[in-house]
């Protein structure tokens, strides 16, 4: 039997997902690590210590679970948190840990790079989007300035999946649509930008080679094999950024099918066969990972990370169902108890890494489980935010399919359909992007012919939540006011994060 490995390097943990060839789920393994927070705006995870040990333990687990032998794996994908900075030295050592996604220490770096290369039109011209602290550029210039001992020794700069592809392989190697990420890349031209790494002044010799996402990058090392448990010689493809392997784990790949993935970031991709790129750059257009095709995205950077850090810091002890249940007791709309998911700043359609979360509107009546369903709701209004901007945008949506933790949640769920007004659908198998990494593997490895024949094959939609007038009627209320809060408070965010701390 040919057996696919997926592995996911997120935030929260690492996944690994075994499948067939017919996309049948044979087992998934997840291992968890913790996102350190030396300071307010930073967030940063250890390459090896984390992430690796983490894909270790994943890859055995999942061999176990499944019942099966590392020479049944006939192709490996992988995924993962898009965007963070592994900083190697030239003995391939990790120089110090990663910046992440959701840092937002960088947002001087992130004003200097946007002059350098020309302005908001520069931006457009070279690399399709904004610069923001998300993204890796800012990242690495952030060290020049703050650390030079650590710049003065790098030798490579690897995204997060691509260590592992590197501890697993040996290889140095990217894929189109993490590099797109990364504010050094062309995403027009599907390359490294020249002009973005001479005008920063980094170095071409510090990024690897960079394919498209079902493209062979190298195979398991003897090395590798052994602490897996992986078959040496097995292939390894490029994989995708954890939002595109997520499209394709969810069958987005053609026109008009949108998914809506509700993770620790929230995420609304588009697939679009040309690289359209909104002359506002108010969403990301990005390469996918499907050869030759693009895909247009907005992030909501505390979605399912709103919860957590309200269940963690108010409700402890609790799960999230038990959360859930508290807030289904609040009346919708929270009678004006609004929250801001801002916690780490927000990328679209504010790129303000200053924003903060707020909740607003509390009064005598206001309980825990009003402010848990508020948390619910604000995160819920953030999505519709990214949906007018598609609509703004003339971005088709023919069908959005809910993915990610928080789709499983028949109540977050059914409240995304109210606020977005419009209708959710679910996946057969919801195991997002390490899924959609597998079944690269299996298009990379000869299984398939295309991404989209590998999708047809595999991915199926079933009913998940239509509006309901009613709700929608409340909510339609409240996202004006919600609307309006950010903008009031914007110079309150700025003033306060240039506060010494
Ligand atoms: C995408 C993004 C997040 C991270 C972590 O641009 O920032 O989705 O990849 O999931």
């Amino acid at each position: 039997m040919a057996i696919f490995l997926g592995i996911d390097t997120g935030t929260s943990g690492t996944k690994a997902v075994l499948i067939d060839q017919s996309g049948k789920l044979l087992a998934s393994e997840l291992i968890e690590y913790a996102l350190s927070t030396p300071r307010p705006q930073w967030a940063e995870q250890h390459p090896d210590t984390d992430w690796w040990q983490a894909a270790i333990k994943a890859i055995q687990g999942v061999l176990a679970k499944a019942g099966v032998s590392g020479s049944d794996v006939v192709g490996v994908g992988l995924t993962g948190q898009m965007h963070g900075s592994v900083f190697l030295d030239k003995s391939h050592q990790v120089l110090r840990p990663a910046l992440l996604w959701c840092d937002a220490r960088t947002g001087a770096e992130c004003a200097e790079i946007t002059e350098l290369l020309g302005g908001a039109q520069g931006c457009y011209d070279i690399l399709g989007q904004p610069v923001f602290t998300s993204f890796t550029a800012p990242k690495v210039l952030w060290v020049r300035k703050n650390e030079p001992a650590v710049y003065e020794k790098i030798a490579q700069i690897l995204l997060p999946k691509d260590y592992i592809r590197f501890k697993l392989t040996g290889e140095f190697a990217a894929e189109v649509s993490d590099a797109s990420g990364t504010s050094l890349f062309d995403v027009r031209q599907r390359t490294w930008s020249k002009a973005a790494l001479d005008k920063l002044g980094i170095p071409r010799e510090w990024l690897p080679r960079v394919v498209e996402s079902p493209e062979q990058t190298g195979v398991i090392s003897a090395e590798a094999a052994a602490l897996t448990g992986l078959r040496a010689g097995t292939p390894v493809v490029g994989g995708g950024g954890d939002q595109a392997a997520g499209a394709v784990g969810c069958g987005v790949v053609s026109t008009g099918q949108v998914v809506s993935s509700l993770g620790t970031s929230g995420v609304v991709f588009a697939h679009s066969d040309t690289a359209a790129i909104d002359p506002q750059m108010r969403v990301q257009t990005f390469c996918h990972a499907v050869p030759g095709t693009w895909g247009q995205m907005g992030c909501v950077i505390s979605a399912g990370g709103s919860l957590r850090w309200y269940r963690d810091t108010f409700a402890e002890g609790l799960g999230y169902d038990a959360i859930t249940k508290g807030a289904m007791t609040a009346p919708a709309g929270c009678e004006g108890l609004l929250y801001l998911p801002y916690l780490a700043g927000e990328r679209n359609p504010y790129f303000d890494p200053d924003a903060r979360g707020v909740f607003f509107g509390a009064t005598l009546r206001s309980t825990k489980d009003y402010f848990a369903r508020a948390v619910l709701e604000g995160v819920s209004y953030a999505f519709k935010d990214l949906f007018t901007l598609f609509a703004e945008m003339g971005v088709p949506v023919s069908e959005i399919r809910a993915s990610g933790g928080g789709a499983r949640s028949p109540f977050w769920l059914q409240m995304m359909a109210d606020v977005i007004e419009k209708q959710h659908v679910l996946l057969n198998i919801d195991e997002g992007p390490a899924l959609g990494a597998a079944l690269l593997a299996a298009v990379g490895t000869g299984a398939y012919t295309s991404v989209p024949e590998a999708c047809a094959a595999t991915v199926s939609t079933r009913p998940g939540a239509l509006p309901n007038t009613t709700a929608s009627a409340v909510y339609s209320r409240y996202y004006p006011t919600y609307r309006a809060l950010y903008p009031a408070l914007k110079s309150s965010f700025s003033e306060v994060a240039r506060l010494p701390v």
